[in-house]
């Protein structure tokens, strides 16, 4: 799947990949912002990213894992995702994640 993150200081990094999750292909390609440090078990949000609202269909529910540690982040909002827990498939093709602050 084609991936494109936008990270803070707005630049568009487009990637693709077709396994593991989105943190793990940031982190393969360097984005900045995103860095996975509990290694992908929900529970550091540093994988934070929004979701871009017309993508939002692609990506499933999060977990109640997922949104209780999303509800501890202040810049959380109802398109916040932890990439970690988006696992890469045709799914999520074309889609835009905004790498969160
Ligand atoms: Fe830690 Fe996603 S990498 S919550």
């Amino acid at each position: 799947a084609k991936i494109t993150f936008i990270t803070s200081d707005n630049e568009t990094h487009i990637v693709e990949g077709d396994s593991g999750s989105v943190m793990e292909l940031a982190v393969n390609n360097g984005i900045q912002g995103i860095d996975g440090d509990c290694g992908g078990v929900c529970s550091c949000a540093t994988c934070h990213v929004h979701v871009s609202p017309e993508d939002i269909s692609k990506t499933g529910e999060a977990s109640e894992i997922e949104k209780d540690m999303l509800e501890l982040d202040d810049n959380a909002d109802a398109y916040s995702r932890l990439g970690c827990q988006l696992a890469i498939s045709d799914a999520l093709d074309g889609i835009v994640l905004r790498v969160a602050k």
